[in-house]
């Protein structure tokens, strides 16, 4: 194990700069700078990242870079690329890059080649999104599909959730897909209140097959159909129930046709899933060509992070800029606004991959971090979020990095509206780097809030892989730089277990083994529930 990212010269020569830096506001750093915009962004791929507007000079990036290589992000890029066990505490390999490729082979350690059933499954994704979406595909009383609903949580829902959402305009006119994640029966609930059983398809999305939620949703959706189609049960779950997994067995003993399993391999993470059969509903929405056209975006951000210098990588930047904030300037959040009602789930799903990937503070030996590591993240989509919170960004006096993310041109036709949507993004990042002085304190604005702004040409399947990938490579690239394992989560498991130790005390009035506090909330819920 190498040593501690926070004992490493390269880390103590930032921490000094920043302490140099401290107090120097946006206003200053542009003043000093003419050249500011050119010095401090970088297009790639058809991908603008300016990064002008953050809190760093020339020594600053100077600095990031040298603590890039003291911690040997290259080296950990190549060990993931090569299918090593970047997942330690799992045992496994991390290779969502595999996943994109064209590349007729991809050899892992073990000398097997990933690639041919890398082809198979997106073989299987194509033969079977072109018989639903062309109607061929009947349900048990010879409707054509006109429905899917995805039935999966985390990894397994918010990925191709945002992204069906993010693709809109390009999806299938009378395909109606719909997700449902939550235990909450509410949610599957309304989801069923709008579709007719015999054209709906569910896809059952679970990595392990052993997720609460989804098999409690997954359940209820097969006594629904089941209940409508009367005699024709068997031919209804043969044709209108599929399975994600990488636990074909489970799928099959749920009662899932062999020939609707979509198996892929214990090295997809669940929140780098998207890539994989996991983006069957998205695949389903706007076709395989489009699903297609979103991996090669992904590969070509893959190969830019890959092979481009430190200095002009571009996941790697937004990595240290991140870094920066958090380490150096004592940043605890980051807010996402993307000025795109189509990515108004990026939020949603970029909080998972960082916070699940990032939220930890050990490294894989037991040893702890010492630095803080993933941000609080959160946001949505601009103009919204300027009417709710970003009051508190321009006067609440927390440091809280933006990035925000636009489009040249809209993705949809209606005029009248674009020119104005960019124009309050451009603003609203002006205004929190630059703020505004007035007599009158209530309305004078302090400024000084660091952004990042992202700008692609448009919204399609190829820019969103880009940005995505973009997003991805950074959150792995801040682990490699803080030594912790992006890919497990061991923090999740804890609240689980309670929750199947507490379900029979919620269920019936069996004594509850607990602690006061919760002993006492559930006597109350048995008090006010009418059914126990
Ligand atoms: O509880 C967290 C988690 O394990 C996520 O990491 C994962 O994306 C989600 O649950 C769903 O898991 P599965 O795909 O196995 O149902």
């Amino acid at each position: 194990m190498n040593a501690r990212i926070v004992d490493t010269p390269a880390w103590q020569a930032l921490a000094r700069h920043a302490e140099a830096l401290r107090g120097k506001h946006l206003r200053r750093f542009f003043a000093d700078d003419a050249q500011r915009f050119a010095r401090f962004s970088l297009e790639s791929e058809g991908l603008l990242f300016d990064y002008s507007k953050q809190r760093v000079d020339a020594e600053a990036m100077r600095l990031l870079a040298d603590l890039a290589r003291a911690a040997d992000v290259r080296g950990w890029i190549e060990r993931m690329f090569a299918g090593e066990t970047v997942n330690e505490s799992e045992g496994r390999a991390a290779l969502h890059v595999a996943l994109r490729s064209s590349a007729a082979r991809w050899t892992l350690p073990s000398g097997e080649d990933a690639m041919p059933g890398i082809r198979t499954a997106r073989e299987q994704m194509r033969r079977f999104c072109d018989a639903v979406r062309s109607g061929a595909l009947r349900g048990y009383s010879g409707e054509p599909i006109r429905a899917v609903v995805n039935i999966g949580i985390g990894g397994s829902d918010l990925g191709p959730r945002m992204a069906t959402a993010a693709l809109a305009a390009f999806a299938h006119p009378s395909l109606r897909v719909r997700y449902v994640s939550n235990l909450d029966a509410a949610d599957l609930a309304r989801v069923l209140e709008e579709l007719d059983p015999r054209s709906t398809l569910f896809i059952v999305t679970s990595k392990t097959f052993s997720t609460l939620e989804t098999l409690t949703n997954a359940k209820s959706a097969r006594d629904w159909l089941l209940a409508a189609a009367g005699d024709a049960a068997d031919a209804a779950m043969e044709r209108q129930f599929a399975a994600v997994t990488a636990n074909a067995g489970e799928a099959l003993r749920f009662g899932v046709a062999a020939g609707r399993i979509f198996a892929f391999a214990d090295w997809v993470g669940g929140r780098f899933s998207l890539w994989s059969p996991v983006g069957l509903p998205l695949a389903l929405a706007v076709g395989m060509d489009a699903f297609e056209h979103m991996l090669a975006g992904a590969e070509r951000m893959d190969r830019h992070f890959r092979e481009a210098p430190v200095e002009r990588n571009l996941p790697l930047l937004m990595a240290l800029i991140g870094l920066w904030n958090i380490n150096f300037l004592g940043a605890t959040n980051l807010s996402i606004s993307p000025y795109s009602q189509s990515l108004r789930w990026l939020p949603e799903y970029l909080q998972q991959l960082d916070m699940e990937s990032n939220g930890k503070s050990r490294r894989p030996d037991g040893a702890p971090v010492d630095a803080h590591t993933a941000p609080v993240v959160w946001g949505g989509a601009g103009s919204n979020t300027q009417h709710a919170y970003f009051q508190l960004l321009h006067q609440g006096g927390w440091l809280i990095p933006s990035d925000f993310i636009a489009f040249a041109e809209s993705d949809q036709p209606l005029p009248g509206h674009h020119e104005k949507l960019l124009a309050n993004c451009l603003a609203q990042a002006e205004a929190l780097a630059f703020g505004s002085d007035s007599d009158d304190p209530l309305r004078a604005c302090p400024g000084n809030q660091p952004s990042s702004t992202l700008l692609l040409p448009r919204l399609t399947p190829e820019t969103l892989g880009l940005l995505l990938a973009a997003y991805e490579h950074k959150v792995c690239a801040q682990a490699a730089i803080w030594g912790i394992n992006p890919f497990d989560q061991w923090g999740v498991e804890l609240g689980k277990k309670l929750a199947a130790r507490l379900l029979p005390a919620v269920e019936a009035a069996a004594p509850v083994d607990a602690d006061a506090s919760t002993a006492g909330l559930v006597a109350w819920l048995h008090r006010h529930r009418r059914s126990v």
